[in-house]
């Protein structure tokens, strides 16, 4: 068995542990070249230094087959996946934002050239959900129809929503998101509601509602925490304040909302501390399946995106069998 070239793009917080999760494995991998931002002078790991390259260009001629995008925003990102699949590379990314903007050219692309696009990181961190939803979608079981979608999709906010509970002060919970790794570069995204949108937007497409050209989410409400806590919100003692997404299929289309809400106990979104991440699937003739993980930071996700790469490591028959899983999967029922 031969290793698996592999070039990352972007060293922060997820592309550092997937560095090291890639290195970790030398039988499997090879990290041909590692992009960052052109004059920045944030000290990188030392065994990741030799691999720097500051232009896309030396990602092309290092010769990946797979490249790990870990950027983040619309562009360039989405152009450079474009650009990488045109050339027969297989791509995985954890950016919701690129994919969400540009999905329906990407995985043209990827379908025109034969290649792998994945991105299961870019929702739910450690928790499957895009996974389970496309299975979903792609099943002829009716009881796997899905009707709705439902969760809480935001570490960053959840952990601030639980830090306040807990006593701290707004200022030292955005603090505390931000030293974790859970929070974006312009962590506004995170409390405003277009994280969570962008995931909902993933959800909608890989439950194949949005397939109809020009379809869009139809939006009803859409909460947000950009200026803290709203006045009037208040969450009755021993229940708790969450920030829940929800995406419905009606004979309209997709109703998506965002709403700030106080859930009792025993509810399926109650028992989530930190940054956890939970999403409900609301089927059509059968009880919901709840999927819980860590949303959000360094090692939830590099496990999804490995996950990925492990994927296209099947493909390319680099590898055999089932990889071993830190994602929970749990009925409703059984819980
Ligand atoms: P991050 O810590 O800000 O790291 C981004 C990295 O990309 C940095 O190394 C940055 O360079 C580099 N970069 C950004 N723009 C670049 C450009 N134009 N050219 C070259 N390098 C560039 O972000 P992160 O938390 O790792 O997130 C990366 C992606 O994963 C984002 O799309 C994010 O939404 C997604 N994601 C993150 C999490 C999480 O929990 N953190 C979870 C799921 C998905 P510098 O170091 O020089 O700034
Ligand atoms: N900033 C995002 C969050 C990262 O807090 O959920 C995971 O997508």
């Amino acid at each position: 068995r031969r290793p698996l070239r592999v070039a990352l793009l972007g060293l922060g917080t997820v592309g550092r542990r997937v560095f090291a999760e890639l290195s970790s494995a030398p039988h499997l991998f090879h990290v041909t070249a590692i992009l960052v931002r052109r004059g920045s002078d944030i000290d990188r790991p030392r065994a990741a230094r030799p691999l720097i390259v500051e232009s896309f260009d030396d990602v092309l001629a290092s010769g990946p087959e797979l490249v790990v995008e870990a950027t983040g925003g619309a562009e360039p990102a989405a152009s450079w996946m474009a650009q990488l699949m045109e050339r027969g590379l297989h791509v995985v990314t954890a950016n919701k934002v690129a994919v969400a903007r540009a999905s329906t050219r990407l995985s043209g692309v990827a379908r025109q050239h034969g290649v792998q696009f994945l991105a299961s990181a870019a929702v739910g961190g450690s928790v499957p959900a895009l996974e389970t939803v496309a299975r979903c979608a792609a099943s002829s079981s009716p009881a796997e129809r899905l009707v709705g979608i439902t969760g809480v999709l935001n570490g960053t906010s959840n952990a601030i929503l639980e830090s306040l509970r807990l006593g701290c002060s707004w200022e030292a919970a955005i603090d505390e998101a931000r030293a974790a790794g859970l929070a974006e570069a312009d962590p506004t995204s995170d409390l405003d509601g277009s994280d969570v949108a962008c995931k909902l937007e993933l959800l909608a497409r890989a439950a194949g509602w949005l397939d109809a050209p020009n379809a869009k989410l139809r939006w009803i409400r859409r909460d947000s925490l950009a200026s803290g806590v709203p006045a009037g919100i208040t969450c009755e003692e021993g229940r708790r304040l969450r920030l829940v997404g929800a995406v419905h299929l009606t004979e309209i289309g997709s109703i998506a909302s965002i709403v700030l809400q106080s859930v009792a106990p025993g509810h399926p979104l109650f028992e989530l501390s930190g940054a956890a991440n939970a999403v409900v699937l609301e089927h059509a003739e059968s009880p919901p399946t709840v999927l819980r993980g860590i949303g959000a930071g360094a090692w939830p996700t590099a496990t999804s995106v490995m996950g990925d790469v492990f994927a296209v490591c099947r493909r390319l028959r680099l590898v055999e069998g089932a990889i071993p899983s830190t994602q929970q999967i749990e009925p409703e029922d059984a819980r």
